[in-house]
């Protein structure tokens, strides 16, 4: 069989990724621990921890458990703040020939706009990605991710400080309907929408009966999110990013190239990969490998091809 020639790359906004697979926020901190496994150049693009205006201590330990098909996560934010970030973690990262993703945490929408409004400042920052799963110290505490409202205010003021990178809004699966979100994120100038964060989770020891984890609940991570990653991926593009012909950044669950081709199929057009890279290091580059392989034996040029392509015949 004759096999086209396969093209890895899309466009994630205006990023230009040179492949569809991407680092999760959080799961591999400022590229430096991956770094020491494989040539971060072989990836499409690479997410930053989230990066707050102050540095921050995060929780006390225990913040990570194992559960039964994934993790439980309450790291707290933990990160070097962004003065830090701009003059030691950056320069670092930007040597390498990769798109790199920030991502941005706040309490309030003052905190999201002075980091995004510096990062938008600094060469070497292709996309601000806003971690919407904060709760917003102004509003009684509730997430600035789970109202809509809300939502489309905070990224309508953070889009008139990012004009020279691609403005991504990560929305929290944490929700009655994403598509509610979705679209509020689109409307306040969102150009990429990643989905999904980490579900709410609990985890106790039967025993002692202590919360596993110190802030008592975290945030579940891992394969046993992949279905409901998935199942909003797909609503997400049928409702709003497909028809107003918006990327989604798909995650969740992401370790095999099954699933990569999977969040394609669901209406994804590049993935991120996160707890996976707690199992295997090279989960990045081995998926990139094996994209070219499944597209080949797909038939298929490109993986702009399978975005959205679920067979619904009968
Ligand atoms: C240990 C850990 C830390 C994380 N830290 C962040 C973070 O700082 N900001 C953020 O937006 N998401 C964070 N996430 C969420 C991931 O980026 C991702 O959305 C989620 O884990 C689902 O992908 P996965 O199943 O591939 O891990 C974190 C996840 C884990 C497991």
């Amino acid at each position: 069989m004759i096999r086209p020639e396969v093209d890895l790359s899309v466009m994630l906004g205006r990023i230009a990724m040179k492949n569809p697979i991407a680092t999760a926020s959080g799961c591999s901190g400022y590229g430096e621990e991956l770094a020491q496994f494989f040539d971060l150049s072989l990836l499409g693009a690479i997410t930053t921890k989230s990066i707050t205006l102050a540095p921050r201590e995060g929780h006390p330990p225990p913040r990570l458990t194992e559960t039964r098909a994934g993790m439980l996560n309450a790291i707290g934010l933990a990160n070097v703040g962004i003065e830090k970030f701009l003059a030691e973690k950056l320069p670092a990262l930007a040597a390498y020939s990769v798109p790199v993703i920030v991502n941005v945490a706040g309490s309030t929408r003052d905190e999201y706009i002075e980091v995004a409004a510096a990062l938008d400042a600094a060469p070497g920052v292709a996309g601000i990605e806003l971690n919407v799963s904060c709760p917003n110290v102004k509003e009684g505490g509730i997430e600035f991710g789970v109202d809509p409202k809300i939502l489309a205010s905070l990224v309508e003021a953070v889009r008139q400080k990012v004009s020279r990178a691609t403005l991504i809004v990560k929305l929290s699966p944490n929700v009655t309907d994403i598509a509610l979100t979705a679209r509020a994120a689109v409307d306040g100038g969102a150009e990429v929408l990643s989905l999904i964060n980490t579900l709410r989770g609990l985890a106790i020891d039967p025993w002692r009966g202590k919360p596993q984890l110190t802030n008592v609940t975290g945030g579940l991570s891992g394969p046993a999110i992949k279905p409901v990653a998935l199942y909003m991926v797909r609503r997400v593009w049928e409702q709003v990013a497909g028809p107003r012909n918006v990327p989604i950044l798909g995650l969740g669950g992401v370790q095999f190239i099954e699933d990569v081709v999977e969040f394609l199929r669901a209406g994804a057009t590049a993935v991120a990969v996160g707890t996976a890279n707690f199992v295997d290091p090279e989960t990045g580059p081995k998926l990139v490998e094996g994209l070219r392989e499944a597209l080949g034996r797909l038939g298929c040029g490109s993986p702009r091809d399978l975005v959205g392509a679920m067979d619904l015949s009968k």
